[in-house]
């Protein structure tokens, strides 16, 4: 992941640019205040060609989260698609990480952001695992709540709402642990610092509504797709912190984390402590979809 890699270009306000010639103020008030609004996107290597997961969906909550702060970017949903694609092809990247930014492009002082320039860019990057233990990780349940929507929109992908998931993950981590979970502030769980969560017990998938403080993943919609469609019943509700430790099998979902095992929650074993079947069968349901060996869903892919 940490690997160098060759001249990349990146979308910037209708035009592509050397990532190196692409320069923004110091001063940014998106820098300097966490006014961006961000997407993260895969694309994935299948039979056909590379091809976006779920573009319309993601490029939709891009447009929504800009709309929740009152931004306006000025392209369509379109224009947008089109940059993704066209970032992909430039740098030549087979599976990928997209990430589109929009952001306050002006170097004044004050918090205001009307009449502010509003800048966009897109940029890729080849992208492995996120969390390179696929045995399974350790999570902690972060003494950190969530944020809410009476404090910051939290079905927004904005900068600084990450803020509260950079503390809660480094805490976790600073722990020893892999990785955190947040309750909401009346403390059912909620999710991860960028991923939802699910649970199996008794062969039923189980996640957090969407009442419980979190970011409706686009991973978790496909999820619950997924399962119905395969014939796992599946329950959104308030799910108890202690759930957590007598579930059958936990696994965080996210573009980023993909499907990722959780095998201990503070230091008490998930389950049997391994991957368990559901999560397993689940995984490869997904891991078929995105690389278009399932062609049921064959519409969520877009081919660059
Ligand atoms: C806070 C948070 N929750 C959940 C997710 C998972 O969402 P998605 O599956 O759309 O990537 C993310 C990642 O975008 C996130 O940042």
């Amino acid at each position: 992941m940490s690997k160098k890699i060759p001249t990349q270009y990146v979308w910037l306000d209708n035009r592509m640019v050397k990532a190196e010639d692409a320069k923004v103020p110091i001063m940014t008030h998106s820098l300097q205040y966490g006014s961006g609004i961000f997407e993260g996107i895969r694309a994935y290597e299948t039979d056909n060609g590379v091809a976006v997961f779920r573009l319309d969906e993601h490029v939709r909550r891009f447009m929504n989260s800009m709309k929740i702060h009152a931004m306006n970017c000025g392209y369509t949903e379109r224009q947008l698609k089109e940059a993704i694609l066209d970032v992909i092809r430039k740098d030549g990247l087979g599976a990928c990480y997209i990430r589109p930014f929009a952001f306050y492009n002006d170097d004044s002082i004050g918090l205001s952001t009307s009449g502010k320039k509003v800048s966009v860019f897109v940029a890729a990057r080849p992208f492995g695992k996120y969390f390179a233990k696929q045995t399974g990780i350790r999570c902690k349940v972060s003494s950190w709540n969530r944020i809410n929507s009476s404090i910051l929109p939290v079905e927004a992908k904005a900068s600084g709402n990450y803020l509260n998931s950079i503390i809660a993950s480094m805490e976790a981590k600073r722990l020893g642990f892999d990785e955190a979970i947040l309750l909401s502030q009346n403390g059912y769980v909620a999710e991860g610092p960028g991923e939802n969560i699910f649970l199996v017990r008794d062969n039923v998938l189980l996640t957090p509504d969407k009442g419980s403080d979190i970011l409706r993943g686009i991973t978790r919609d496909s999820l619950i797709k997924l399962a119905e469609s395969i014939g796992i019943e599946v329950q959104e509700r308030q799910v108890h912190r202690e759930e957590l430790y007598t579930a059958d099998e936990l696994f965080f979902s996210g573009t980023a984390a993909e499907l990722t095992s959780i095998t201990e929650v503070d230091g008490i074993k998930v389950g049997n402590g391994a991957v368990g079947p559901i999560t397993k069968m689940l995984a490869q349901a997904f891991d078929d979809v995105v690389h278009g060996r399932n062609t049921d869903f064959g519409g969520w892919l877009t081919h660059v």
